[in-house]
């Protein structure tokens, strides 16, 4: 082991699927515009705690800890993405906690508790996995909470079995059935950006525009941002 090795954390050998390792465009989308926003700046600032959600290595939730938010907590379903998050919150002094959550795991969420602040960065990759995410969302959304949610949106391809041709699917699935459960669950919705991807991957013709949504419970905690 070479000697700058030392601060690294162990990894535990529970592996889910990795992703969680890697920065998503999102995430950056995100911090750029929270960084920009006065009333977004405002509300980390009068946040009591602030939790992202699937949150990788972490770094919107860490960028609210340097903005001077008063507690963040990191969570995510990978063990080893934890230990990651806990060890970014300490190299940048961020007051706050990493901890593991499962959106299948409704105990977990309702004991985390209820958050006035929450960050979402690319968390659409797969239609299975919305119901339960939007199920943890109704727990831990305070009652005049606010979540801000960036995804980028994706088409996939899917086998066209009459043309036995690859076919581009006409709508981002995982997307739409949120935005349909997130209505079933009452949240308000307002679309705070949209920003067009790198000419590079544009012309590979998957992957679209990065969108930043707010979601909350009163409609008017949507109207100042
Ligand atoms: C595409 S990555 C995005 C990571 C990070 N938010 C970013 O933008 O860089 C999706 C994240 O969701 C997490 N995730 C997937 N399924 C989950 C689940 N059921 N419960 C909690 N986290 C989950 C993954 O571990 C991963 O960190």
């Amino acid at each position: 082991m070479q000697e700058s090795d030392a601060a690294v954390p162990a990894l535990p050998d529970t592996v889910k699927d990795d992703i969680g390792l890697e920065v998503w465009q999102s995430s950056h989308v995100l911090c750029d515009f929270m960084m920009h926003s006065q009333p977004i700046k405002e509300l980390i600032l009068s946040a009591t705690d602030i939790l992202e959600l699937g949150a990788g290595v972490g770094i919107p939730g860490v960028l609210c800890g340097m903005l001077d938010a008063r507690a963040v907590t990191l969570t995510d379903y990978d063990a080893q993405v934890v230990a990651v998050e806990r060890e970014n919150l300490r190299l940048n002094g961020v007051t706050g906690r990493a901890c593991q959550l499962d959106w299948r795991d409704r105990d977990a969420a309702a004991q985390l508790g209820a958050f006035d602040l929450i960050l979402c960065a690319d968390l659409l990759y797969a239609s299975a996995r919305v119901k339960d995410f939007v199920e943890t969302v109704k727990l831990v959304l305070g009652p005049s909470g606010t979540m801000l949610f960036a995804h980028q949106i994706r088409r996939a391809i899917t086998w066209d079995k009459g043309k036995r041709l690859p076919k581009l699917e006409e709508v981002d699935a995982p997307l739409e059935l949120f935005q349909a459960e997130a209505g079933r669950a009452s949240l308000f919705m307002k679309q705070l950006l949209v920003k067009e991807p790198a000419q590079h991957a544009r012309d590979m013709g998957t992957e679209g525009s990065f969108l930043v949504l707010a979601f909350a419970w009163q409609r008017a905690a949507l109207d100042s941002l």
